[in-house]
């Protein structure tokens, strides 16, 4: 699955795809994502059971998915990504990684998923790919990550 979307156009159509989905949605193509990346494949229950939904809700979400040409969803419950699905999947995952990586670096851990959740459905592709080089300059810059983070703990 690639994951390198380096360039301001690769978030843009990215981006102009996103805006179809909910961030409903969203969330569960990200989680399709993340099960695919360990079997190849996801099936209803699993995805449900790990977004805390009944199997019917999640049902509902995924048939759109599949209207969307997200994914491909038949039968037996099983789920899989579409080129399309990948893609979009691909950059919803980097996209996290992204908003979460720049709240850890701000100190930010007992609501990092919560805060990392409501931030990311709605950010631009500007603001992120900000936060991206913000991101690579500190991991580029370790000593100044500590700086900063020394200065967070003063009073
Ligand atoms: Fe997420």
């Amino acid at each position: 699955m690639s994951r390198e979307f380096h360039t301001v156009r690769g978030y843009q159509m990215l981006n102009a795809e996103q805006k179809l989905l909910t961030s409903s949605m969203e969330d569960y193509l990200e989680m399709i994502c993340r099960l695919c990346e360990e079997g190849g494949y996801a099936r209803i229950n699993q995805l449900a059971d790990k977004l805390h939904v009944k199997p019917s809700s999640a049902t509902k979400v995924v048939q759109r998915l599949a209207l969307y040409g997200m994914i491909d969803y038949q039968r037996y419950g099983i789920i899989r990504l579409t080129d399309k699905g990948e893609k979009a999947g691909a950059f919803l995952l980097r996209r996290h990684g992204a908003v979460e990586e720049f709240l850890w670096n701000l100190g930010i851990q007992d609501t990092l998923l919560q805060d990392t959740e409501m931030i990311e459905h709605d950010i631009s592709p500007h603001a992120l790919q900000g936060i991206e080089k913000l991101n690579l300059f500190f991991s580029q810059n370790p000593d100044v990550l500590c700086r900063f983070q020394d200065f967070l703990k003063e009073p």
